[in-house]
């Protein structure tokens, strides 16, 4: 008999709680008239371990790095130039610059850390800040794209990355980047 009003009485104050809460997930009118734009972007991605289009620095390793296999501990710091087409050659569209981590001790693994720093057309000077696990020779290579500046800030999204060319010997590695994002239209964004 006890028991029953204490029963009830705890249920009243979770709803107490929870309803304004829950109203909260409605979206208001202005947050409805806010539109996202989903854009997708392509291109290439040029990293050269050596040779004059250096792009990748050693930064850092363990004393044990090199008993590893799969580099666990190495660090990087990159410059890679991104292209229009899978070609050097071709129109350069930005950079990718941040970090690489050897973050697995049992097969290649890489953290990457980095921004998309664009240099061309509508989006010069934006970027999108990606991060990570690259497995190399992987058939499923997928990051996440958690923000962006510029026009692309507040931007969301992931990044779907296939190799063209991985040649170990000549410390090249050529990747299609596949980048799909949303964010808030910047007009619509005042
Ligand atoms: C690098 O060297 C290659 C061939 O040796 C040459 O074709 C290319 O233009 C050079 N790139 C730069 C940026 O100097
Ligand atoms: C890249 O372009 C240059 C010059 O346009 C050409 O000579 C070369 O064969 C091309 N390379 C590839 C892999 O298509
Ligand atoms: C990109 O922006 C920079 C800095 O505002 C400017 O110097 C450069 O000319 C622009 N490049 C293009 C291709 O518009």
């Amino acid at each position: 008999m006890a028991k029953a009003p204490t029963f009830s009485l705890i249920i009243l104050i979770f709803i107490a709680i929870s309803l304004p809460t829950n109203s909260k997930e409605f979206p208001t009118k202005g947050e409805m008239r806010r539109s996202q734009q989903l854009t997708h972007f392509l291109f290439y991605f040029h990293y050269h371990l050596r040779g004059n289009e250096t792009s990748v620095l050693v930064v850092a390793q363990a004393p044990t790095t090199n008993t590893y296999r799969t580099r666990f501990g190495e660090v990087q710091v990159v410059d890679i130039r991104l292209t229009e087409g899978p070609n050097l050659s071709s129109r350069t569209l930005g950079r990718a610059q941040g970090l690489f981590t050897y973050a697995d001790v049992r097969e290649t693994g890489l953290l990457m850390v980095y921004n998309y720093f664009f240099t061309e057309g509508r989006y010069n000077g934006s970027t999108l800040n990606v991060m990570g696990r690259y497995p190399p020779r992987s058939d499923n290579i997928e990051m996440a794209v958690i923000g962006g500046s510029g026009h692309l800030r507040g931007a969301r999204g992931y990044v779907r990355v296939r190799e063209l060319v991985n040649d170990l010997e000549r410390g090249i590695d050529i990747d299609e980047h596949h980048v799909s994002v949303i964010f808030p239209s910047p007009l619509l964004d005042i």
